[in-house]
């Protein structure tokens, strides 16, 4: 049964051949070298006393290699990469292209970015060049070809770190002509372009493909382009630093940090170009903050949408916080435990690495005060005094503690899972979404509701893939559609055919509405044919207030024993029925007695389309009845508490299957787990359990399937 959700073959790792998890951090001691000369020694015996066994080096240092055009010095870098390689470390070495020198930004002002007011920026921050300019084009091919160079065969070298956290848009004349450039490229004439816009609204219509203004807010069409075309501004500038590099040191992998689910970047496209998926998290868990356990279920959710990304290599969770983050405000520290628990819930998603921001906190400037392996009560200059203060620290002893953790853990390395749920995750459809005027959602709704349709599951112990809609559904038995904006013909037929297949398929409102230019569709949505699918055609859209409730009525008998007290809340879409059958209607207003919940037989399959944002409860029941429906497979076959969940890896191979359990408590109160028929043994303790397991307050575990 266990082979069901197990794939036959480990996957590679982020380094190959590496048969560590890797236990990491960003490495800044460019800032200290000229107080503290002895500070790479130092470090490396507090990086050995810590089991870090991995650094990214140079993310923000072109000023300190190259102090002045064309006057390099590359002798405190050689130190840091003679002194990794010596403790065994690997070096995830940067480009630096993240922050710029002030003689560049000076002497090439084409370098520095221009805001949608048309100001170009005056020196300063980060994350800040223009995509386009040449001079910059130049100056970061040149330090990076040095590097390359320099460091090719270093036995340190272990992969590239392009930039860091590429995100934003530039408005200078020379990205206002690629965009012209783009839009011809993908129109090839204005009155496509106009028809794709809806552009003749309030006169828009360009007679020329430099009108099409890009700060002009009222063509939602148009918005979605440039948000399409700053994510290929991204790709386009990755691939000019990965391609320097690749030409140079052809067999080291290169990544750059993604950001989680930021809106505005589509990570599902830029991970086809990396060679390791690698984000940084910063999740507010703070156990007493009500929404903990959410916010649990929430990065759960996203840390299984990063292993989907590139299933075929494990990720990399690059940054993290060990300590309280300075940019959350109030800065509550974490509390003991939660270091763990959010490290574990990264590898039980699949991850073979967890790596902090940052090794060492600086003295000064604006991240001083955001948490680090060693803080500033740790002495620097005195090694003695550092390792003895060190060991009497909080932060570091966890960090010591999961160290060990992962030595005993290494046979997850490689290992994933096949899981029989999928929920579509679309960036498209959150642009779309947001992007109409009317739809009342930020930037956080579409995450908010994708969350709820997965955590039923996440409570369950049932694995989940988060996947682009490009990826083959029919490996599954189920597929979520939350809030699935933007259909096209193609996806249409693909989700049809999943169906007439045998697969089940559910989806809430806002599904189907707009097709890939962000035009709604006529003639009743779920667009493009799919209304068939589902049985029904939605007529109009009820929205408010989020916590303005929408009392639903089952329907007495439905198949799938919804309980009478059913709820939703905020939207209503007002449907027709048109084959489909209604689980349970909505109890109030105008639309009473009009399906809320629906089931239809199509093809060999069954689709279910939810009307509503059903509250925890609602979809407790729809997802409850559904797994039971189609015998989904479990982690741990029994009922798990209030607050925990059970997340797999393994591999079944013709040798046999070896496989993994996490356990995770997203709670406060000690757990009993009860493990149904599995024996698990704990890879920490030894321990082996039958029955049952205890598991501490905000515990994070991992045992062997015996
Ligand atoms: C990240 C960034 C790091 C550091 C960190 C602080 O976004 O990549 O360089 O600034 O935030 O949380």
């Amino acid at each position: 049964m266990l082979n069901k959700l197990l794939p036959p073959a480990r996957v590679p790792t982020p380094i190959s051949g590496f048969q560590q998890i890797i236990h990491g951090g960003d490495y800044n001691p460019d800032q200290w070298l000229s107080t503290v000369p002895t500070i790479l020694e130092e470090d490396a015996r507090l990086m050995r006393l810590a089991g870090i066994n991995s650094s990214s080096v140079g993310i923000f240092s072109w000023t300190a290699l190259e102090p002045s055009e064309g006057q390099f010095r590359f002798d405190w870098l050689d130190r840091v990469m003679h002194e990794q390689a010596r403790i065994g470390n690997k070096v995830v070495l940067a480009t630096p292209s993240g922050a710029m020198p002030a003689w560049l930004a000076e002497k090439y002002p084409e370098a520095r970015r221009v805001d949608r007011r048309g100001h170009r920026a005056h020196y300063g921050a980060r994350h800040n060049h223009c995509w386009s300019s040449p001079a910059y084009h130049e100056r970061v091919a040149d330090i990076n070809s040095r590097l390359a160079t320099r460091y090719k065969g270093h036995p340190a070298l272990a992969m590239w770190h392009v930039s860091n956290e590429l995100n934003g848009d530039c408005y200078c004349d020379l990205c206002r002509a690629r965009w012209a450039q783009w839009l011809e490229a993908r129109y090839h004439t204005l009155d496509k372009l106009i028809d794709a816009h809806w552009a003749t609204f309030w006169s828009h219509q360009p007679t020329k493909w430099q009108h099409v203004e890009p700060t002009d807010w009222v063509v939602d069409g148009m918005m979605f382009d440039w948000l399409r075309f700053n994510v290929d501004q991204l790709i386009k500038w990755y691939r000019f630093e990965a391609d320097g590099l690749k030409r140079i040191t052809p067999e080291v992998p290169v990544t750059t940090n993604f950001m989680t689910t930021t809106y505005s970047i589509d990570y599902q496209r830029i991970s086809r170009e990396v060679d390791v998926v690698a984000d940084d998290q910063y999740p507010r868990f703070d156990p007493d903050a009500p929404d903990f356990l959410r916010q649990g279920i929430f990065w759960s959710m996203k840390n299984d949408l990063y292993r989907c990304m590139k299933p075929e290599r494990s990720f990399f969770l690059m940054e993290s916080c060990p300590g309280a983050i300075q940019w959350q405000t109030p800065q509550k520290l974490r509390r003991p435990g939660v270091l763990k628990l959010e490290m574990f819930q990264a590898l039980a998603a699949g991850a073979d690495g967890t790596s902090y921001f940052q090794f060492r906190a600086g003295r000064g400037a604006h991240e001083k005060l955001h948490g680090a392996v060693v803080e500033q009560v740790i002495p620097a200059g005195d090694i003695a005094a550092a390792e003895k203060m060190a060991l009497k620290t909080r932060r570091f002893s966890e960090v010591k503690a999961l160290s060990a953790a992962y030595d005993k853990m290494t046979g997850v390395l490689g290992t994933s899972v096949r899981p029989e749920v999928a929920i579509v995750y679309d960036w498209e459809s959150k642009w779309g979404q947001k992007l109409s005027a009317g739809t009342g959602v930020d930037e956080y709704r579409y995450n908010e509701v994708a969350a709820e349709q997965y955590a039923p599951f996440w409570k369950a112990g049932i694995p989940v893939d988060v996947i682009s809609p490009d990826r083959d559904l029919s490996k599954y038995k189920l597929v979520i559609l939350p809030q699935f904006w933007v259909i096209t013909p193609l996806m249409a037929l693909k989700l049809r055919k999943y169906v007439e297949d045998g697969g089940t398929l559910v989806a809430t409102y806002d599904t189907g509405m707009a097709d890939e230019h962000n035009r709604l569709h006529l003639g009743g949505t779920p667009g493009c044919g799919l209304h068939e699918v589902f049985g029904l055609w939605v007529e109009e859209t009820d929205r408010l207030p989020a916590d303005a409730a929408r009392p639903l009525t089952a329907t007495p008998g439905n198949e799938l024993h919804l309980p009478h007290d059913l709820a939703g809340r905020e939207v209503a879409a007002i449907a027709h029925l048109a084959g489909a059958t209604a689980l349970a209607t909505f109890a109030s207003d105008f639309y009473a007695y009009r399906p809320a919940v629906t089931t239809h037989l199509f093809g060999k399959g069954r689709t279910y389309f939810v009307a509503t944002r059903l509250d925890e409860a609602g979809n407790a029941a729809l997802y409850g009845a559904i797994t039971s429906r189609l015998h989904l497979h479990r982690a741990i076959d029994a009922a798990l508490p209030a607050g925990v969940t059970a997340q797999l890896r393994g591999v079944a191979t013709g040798a046999g299957t070896e496989a993994f359990v996490f356990l995770l408590n997203f709670s406060k109160d000690q757990k009993t787990v009860p493990l149904g028929t599995r024996v698990l043994t704990d890879l920490e303790t030894g321990q082996t359990y039958r029955d049952t397991v205890p598991l501490e307050a905000l515990g994070a575990r991992v045992y062997r399937i015996e």
